[in-house]
């Protein structure tokens, strides 16, 4: 992007945004370990997706460092639903295990919602089960979204101003554009924001968009927002990604770097944030479980 003359916009990288939070969440398990407790964060793998795969991989490598324990179940591609929820309940009853991960994309002949819901709460690392959404609407204390809490603490990071601005979130599905636009209103100095939240059913968007201190494109269509769906000066946010084969398209057109203010980079972006509030939920997860108190 700085390679560009044209691409004026600042860059806001996740990557020392991340860094910052692992040093953090290192000191907590340093905690645990020193009362006896280690960490631990159990992956479900159902079939053989190698995208799929290569992020549980990652997320095994990533606990390692941290000092969690990664136990993990992997499930073969014609696993039942009884199958999966078996390992669900396994974890759900092993005191052992503080967080769960269900990789998704699951198969489908299985229901994603009907696994989250089957996950103890408590356990919910993702923070997706309707009992921690629900916290989360009532401002009580819980597991946030990965994805949303991950961009909250990019713009805090990179010193964007978000309270009292207004912020316009394109997309509203469960996992980030929903939860986000009820973190980014919480009475918080990291938040406090006017939040409005467009999607399909909302034809002629960028009028709202236009209007924007802060867009977040939530939605999984590659290029879906431009220069022209942005107030000069904007700050931009890419949440939305698709992959096609191993290429990763964003939904932030590339050119909203010529009228943006500030916005991700097409790589190294949120993604991080998202991996670093994955381990900081888990981290939390054990100190709640095991009543010990964070570093
Ligand atoms: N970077 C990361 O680490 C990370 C983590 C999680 C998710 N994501 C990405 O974030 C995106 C959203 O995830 P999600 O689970 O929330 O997805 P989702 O449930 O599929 O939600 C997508 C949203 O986009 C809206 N939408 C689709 N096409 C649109 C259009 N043409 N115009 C306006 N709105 C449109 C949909 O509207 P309707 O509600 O009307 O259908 C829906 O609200 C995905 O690309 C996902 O891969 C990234």
């Amino acid at each position: 992007m700085t390679e560009n003359p044209t691409h004026t916009a600042r860059p806001l990288p996740g990557g020392p945004v991340a860094e910052a939070v692992f040093a953090e969440i290192t000191a907590r398990v340093a905690a645990l370990r020193a009362a006896g407790v280690v960490p631990s964060l159990a992956t479900i793998l159902v079939g053989d997706d190698p995208a799929s795969a290569g992020y549980i991989r990652m997320k095994q490598e990533r606990a390692a460092e941290l000092g969690f324990a990664s136990p993990h179940i992997h499930l073969s591609a014609t696993a039942t639903p009884a199958d999966l929820l078996w390992a669900i309940g396994a974890y759900n009853r092993d005191p052992d295990v503080h967080a769960i991960l269900v990789q998704h994309p699951t198969p489908p002949q299985l229901d994603y919602a009907e696994t989250i819901l089957a996950i103890d709460p408590a356990k919910d690392v993702d923070g997706l089960h309707p009992e921690n959404l629900g916290r989360l609407a009532a401002g009580l204390p819980g597991p946030v979204p990965c994805t949303p809490a991950g961009i909250e603490a990019l713009l805090a990071f990179h010193e964007i101003p978000v309270a009292g601005r207004d912020v316009v979130v394109l997309g509203r599905g469960t996992t980030l554009g929903r939860p986000l636009s009820l973190l980014l209103s919480q009475k918080r100095a990291t938040a406090d924001a006017a939040v409005t939240v467009v999607h399909s059913g909302v034809p002629g968007w960028e009028r709202h968009t236009r209007r924007a201190d802060i867009v977040v494109a939530a939605v999984g269509v590659p290029g879906i927002v431009r220069p022209e769906h942005l107030r000069p000066g904007a700050v931009a946010i890419g949440g939305g990604v698709r992959y096609e084969g191993r290429r990763l398209l964003p939904d932030l057109d590339e050119s909203c770097a010529t009228v943006a203010g500030a916005i991700t980079p097409r790589v190294g972006g949120v993604g991080p944030t998202t991996v670093a509030m994955l381990f900081r939920n888990a981290v939390e997860l054990a100190e709640r479980q095991t009543g010990l108190p964070a570093a």
